[in-house]
């Protein structure tokens, strides 16, 4: 037994060090650092929050569901399995676009997730987006759907659009707003 010992340590060391460094790529890959410094990582929207805000924009099973800023992916795993949507999920972290498709998979769920700024995202394929993101994001996407006159269904989580009339307003359990326009 004595004579395995240092296999041993040198083994844990070696899993230990392999850990850190993944989990060192995994924090600190250029994606996720521009997530955390877009003001927008990864927070997970609470289940409970989520169906709130899919119920109360009026998701259907005739609706491309978009989340931008997908994070887990799982406002998509209830899209698809609570309300029969078509799901599609955008986010610029390799890391979590990576996790949210192993969730899909385990959960069965068909979607569609693609790393991608959402800022860049064509947004005429949507019929409803979910968003949880920033003030400043929020600004922006504003702009964006401005400039591009898409029509949409929006829920967003938390954070308004600056700039337009929301058709309805939720106050959430946690004490949070669930924002909900017909653009
Ligand atoms: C607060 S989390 C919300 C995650 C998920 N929507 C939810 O509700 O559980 C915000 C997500 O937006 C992503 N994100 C932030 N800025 C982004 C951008 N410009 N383009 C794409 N994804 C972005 C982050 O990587 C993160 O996963």
């Amino acid at each position: 037994m004595n004579s395995l010992r240092p296999i041993i340590l040198i083994i844990t060391a070696f899993l230990s060090m392999f850990i850190s460094v993944a989990v060192l790529i995994f924090f600190l890959s250029p994606s996720s650092i521009k997530s955390y410094t877009t003001g927008a990582p990864l927070v997970p929207t609470p289940k409970k929050e989520i169906k709130a805000a899919l119920k109360a924009v009026g998701l259907t099973s005739e609706d491309r569901f978009f989340d931008l800023g997908s994070g887990t992916g799982k406002s998509l795993i209830i899209a698809s399995k609570d309300f029969g949507a078509e799901v599609v999920g955008i986010d610029h972290s390799r890391p979590n676009v990576l996790i949210s498709r192993i969730n899909l998979k385990v959960k069965k769920v068909k979607g569609k997730i693609i790393c991608q700024n959402l800022l860049k995202t064509d947004l005429r394929e949507a019929d409803v987006i979910f968003t949880y993101l920033s003030p400043s994001l929020m600004e922006k996407l504003e702009k964006k759907i401005k400039k591009e006159k898409v029509s949409l269904r929006v829920a967003s989580y938390c954070f308004s659009f600056p700039g337009l009339k929301e058709e309805k307003v939720l106050k959430t359990a946690n004490g949070k707003n669930i924002f909900i326009y017909d653009i």
